[in-house]
């Protein structure tokens, strides 16, 4: 099983970026931690970061035939991008949706996701621990998919 872990814009500041909300975690050990928690669920775990909405769109569209399932935060392109949940829908990967801070608690321009209804679901509220069980949700699906 191979996973592709999609961070959307601003999340490479993790660590430094409003540590009150999104805590001190940096990405790199956000990332290690996938990696760590993909091994004990025996999947592959491949991360990339960009601040450019065209290149998680290409991300996504060269998935197709690599992983199995896609797990992303897309930070603020969650609330503004059509052509992210348009990638997620052409290439139909099962995708996972998670956030660091809780959008609903948040303004409410965070309370509307355009990748939440093409996701399988999402997870928001936990820090980084939203990106674990968002990992192993989707790995659960995935193995009850080919079950
Ligand atoms: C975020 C929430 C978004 O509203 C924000 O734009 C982010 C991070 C989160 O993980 O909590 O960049 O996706």
């Amino acid at each position: 099983l191979s996973i592709l872990v999609l961070h959307g814009p601003n999340l490479n500041l993790l660590g430094r970026r409003e540590p009150g909300i999104y805590g001190s975690v940096t990405l790199g050990e956000i990332n290690d931690r996938l990696e760590q928690e993909g091994q004990k669920l025996q999947a592959k775990v491949n991360a990339l970061q960009s601040n450019h909405e065209g290149v998680l769109v290409d991300a996504i569209h060269d998935a197709l035939g690599q992983h199995q399932g896609i797990l992303i935060n897309a930070g603020a392109y969650t609330h503004t991008s059509v052509a992210l949940r348009d990638a997620l829908t052409a290439v139909a990967i099962p995708t996972v949706e998670v956030h660091l801070s809780n959008i609903y608690q948040r303004e409410a321009f965070r309370h509307h996701s355009f990748i939440a209804p093409v996701a399988i679901g999402q997870i928001s509220g936990f820090g980084a621990d939203s990106y674990r069980w968002g990992l192993q949700a989707l790995v659960n699906h995935l193995r009850k998919l080919a079950s």
